[in-house]
């Protein structure tokens, strides 16, 4: 995915969000962050694609947040110092790629300007989320052993992504995505161009594409989300992984 598109969006991107999915966004941001607490209450957590940084909500004391957009970056940042964190300093640079490490009380959020196919950390995480993510990734195999690589054995793996099926339903709302976000987003943001894109990538993305990457994992939760376009993923990294390598 064209990053530009995502930097030139970052300051309107959560307001934005909200007008042209009508607050339906949020319900399954809610519902997902509730799903997830079933199985996993707190530890690392890493989120990928976090774009503003909302994922935070879960309430983890660690997460380290994977997002490629600069823009996206310093809003996020600007986003966690309004609640009360405030800024460290990195004693060592990782690689050469930047990081940001800010601190409230027990939290601790590490952001990195990184993409999910490459990002490297040397801490493996309790849970990993995607929220709308995967279809922003170039190359989602890549994506996905990089996930793996990081997820300890036994930890959780959670994704909302919105996915094409067959039913009028899902074209309708393909259709709504592809033709009237645009004009929406070309009034309120003006980029509707950048809005066709985005409409185009959920058009190429079926769920096959994103479980053929964890056929050992096991599934905990399949289920489509309100206004059946997206879905919600839960699955839990095999503890037998470790027998077979
Ligand atoms: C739809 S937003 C994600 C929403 C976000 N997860 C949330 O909780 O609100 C997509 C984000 O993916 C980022 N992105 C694009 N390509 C990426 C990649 N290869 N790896 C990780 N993030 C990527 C974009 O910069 C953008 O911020």
């Amino acid at each position: 995915m064209d990053i530009k598109i995502y930097d030139k969006l970052a300051r309107r991107y959560d307001l934005a969000t909200k007008i042209v999915s009508f607050g339906i966004e949020e319900i399954w941001r809610k519902v997902f962050i509730k799903n997830i607490k079933k199985f996993v209450k707190n530890g690392v957590m890493i989120d990928l694609a976090s774009a503003t940084g909302e994922m935070s909500k879960l309430g983890f004391d660690k997460i380290y947040f994977v997002e490629p957009s600069k823009e996206m970056i310093k809003v996020m940042i600007e986003k966690f110092k309004s609640k009360g964190f405030k800024e460290e300093k990195f004693e060592v640079q990782f690689q050469e790629r930047p990081y940001f490490k800010l601190k409230k009380e027990n939290k601790e959020y590490i952001i990195i300007s990184s993409t999910a196919e490459e990002f490297s950390i040397n801490e493996k995480a309790d849970l990993i989320t995607a929220f709308m993510a995967f279809r922003n990734f170039d190359d989602i195999k890549r994506a996905s052993e990089n996930i793996d690589k990081h997820l300890k054995n036994g930890g959780y793996l959670a994704i909302v992504e919105m996915v094409k099926n067959d039913s009028l339903f899902s074209k309708l709302i393909l259709w709504y995505m592809n033709n009237i976000v645009p004009l929406i987003a070309g009034v309120l943001v003006g980029m509707k161009e950048e809005y066709k894109l985005l409409g185009r990538s959920i058009d190429s993305l079926n769920e096959e594409k994103i479980l053929e990457n964890f056929k050992d994992y096991d599934i905990l939760v399949n289920k489509k989300l309100f206004f059946p376009i997206a879905k919600m993923y839960i699955m839990r990294k095999n503890e037998r992984e470790n027998i077979k390598s």
